[in-house]
């Protein structure tokens, strides 16, 4: 008889965005006339710019053609991808990263979730709390994590590291050593970020404790202040202990297209054995590549023309999010993030518990976010609402907020 990876059995049920959809559903069918303004899925809503188009339809045509076509791509990706990804993103913020450290992937989620396969067992992660579900989920599912406390929601060989207002969302160092660390700044879901000072301090913690930094960059692009680094490379000593994760969705609108990279440095070790060649020799058995077509549309990402209209995406988002923040202040809401990043994490009014305030929201707004809890513990208390809505949404929604 064959047995399941009982490890997936420990898994709490994924309730949050079913949770949702179950609460809207019900009320739309209970309430057909009332319209709903989504501000709770972290997905864009504007089309690929037209330089992306461009390149995938002379993609497309060159799939077409025996002398043109492509079959399986190369196992980091293909050189024009790798290349114009090192000059656009790290050779450009001085950083010292070669097109061979780059493996192209489709996507930032499948990468955060794979990454955790090339380290041992018994290796401690440590997370944000709140924090993006994919880090910790996909440890479970690898034994990594011990056993769940439903009072508390957490697992007893995770560190969690609490980033609230208190903290002004910025992790302590944990009391008890980690092996990995995961950091994502600018953060999903808070939407703040830390200081370029403040992240080279987690790079000289963890090479002095020998740990390493799974640093999820994915909103990097959001990134208007200027002590804050777009990616960890940036800090001194990095290469001998991170890992770099970065995504296409959020500052291209690739959620549907897929396309991420992860930066392993080769002076990245545990004793002798590069982590390198244990994700290369990963990449090479077990993925076989983003398509051609997509890896074309990245690097139309980073032309002249591309990266002006990408600007122009971003700024667009950052407006809404500018339009969410200054009418919940105005509402008298206590407000975080938003100025680097799609997400404006709020403090619900009198403490009210997160899932209230969503009923309370849906109910009396028709709007609807996210509860804070759903990201983890720490995030009772606080509601994410994102900037990837349409202009006329976003100000609809918050008119009815600013109403109440
Ligand atoms: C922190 C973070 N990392 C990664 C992802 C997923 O990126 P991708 O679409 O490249 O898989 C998300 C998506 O919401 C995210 O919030």
């Amino acid at each position: 008889m064959f047995k399941v990876n009982e490890n997936y059995l420990k898994l709490p049920g994924s309730y949050l965005f079913s949770n949702i959809g179950k609460k809207v559903a019900a009320y739309k069918e209970a309430n057909p006339d009332k319209s709903i303004i989504s501000l709770g899925i972290g997905d864009v809503t504007q089309p690929l710019a037209p330089e992306i188009i461009k390149s995938l339809h002379s993609a497309v045509d060159e799939m077409g053609k025996a002398e043109t076509f492509r079959g399986y791509a190369p196992d980091l990706g293909y050189e024009f991808l790798r290349n114009a990804i090192v000059d656009g993103d790290y050779k450009s913020r001085g950083c010292d990263i070669s097109a061979d450290e780059i493996f192209v992937s489709d996507g930032a989620k499948c990468d955060s979730g794979n990454i955790q396969e090339i380290f041992s067992v018994d290796n401690k992660i440590a997370v944000c709390d709140p924090v993006y579900p994919v880090y910790v989920d996909t440890n479970v599912m690898a034994g990594r994590t011990g056993t769940y406390n439903p009072t508390t929601e957490t697992w007893s060989d995770v560190i969690y590291m609490p980033c609230t207002a208190e903290n002004d969302f910025v992790p302590d160092f944990p009391k008890e050593e980690p092996d990995i660390i995961y950091l994502c700044f600018p953060n999903n879901p808070t939407g703040t970020t830390i200081t370029k000072a403040q992240l080279q301090e987690w790079v000289d913690y963890a090479n002095k404790i020998g740990a390493v930094i799974i640093y999820d960059a994915a909103y990097e692009a959001y990134i208007s202040e200027d002590d804050v680094a777009h990616s960890i490379y940036e800090c001194e000593g990095a290469r001998t202990c991170a890992i770099e994760l970065r995504s296409f969705s959020k500052n291209a609108g690739f959620t549907g297209t897929r396309l991420g990279f992860t930066v392993v440095p080769k002076d990245l070790k545990a004793g002798d054995v590069a982590l390198h060649s244990l994700w290369a020799r990963r990449h090479g058995t077990k993925y076989n590549g983003a398509p051609y077509i997509i890896q074309r549309a990245g690097e139309a990402c980073y032309s002249e023309a591309g990266k002006a209209q990408l600007k122009e995406q971003v700024a667009f988002y950052m407006n809404n999010a500018k339009i969410i923040k200054e009418g919940l202040k105005d509402a008298g809401y206590t407000v975080f993030g938003g100025v680097n990043a799609p997400y404006i994490w709020l403090q619900t009014p009198d403490k009210m518990p997160s899932w209230d305030f969503f009923d309370f929201l849906l109910n009396k707004a028709n709007v609807v976010g996210t509860p804070g809890s759903g990201f983890g513990p720490s995030g009772e208390g606080y509601f994410r609402l994102t900037a990837f809505g349409s202009y006329e949404n976003t100000l609809e929604a918050i008119e009815r907020i600013k109403a109440l």
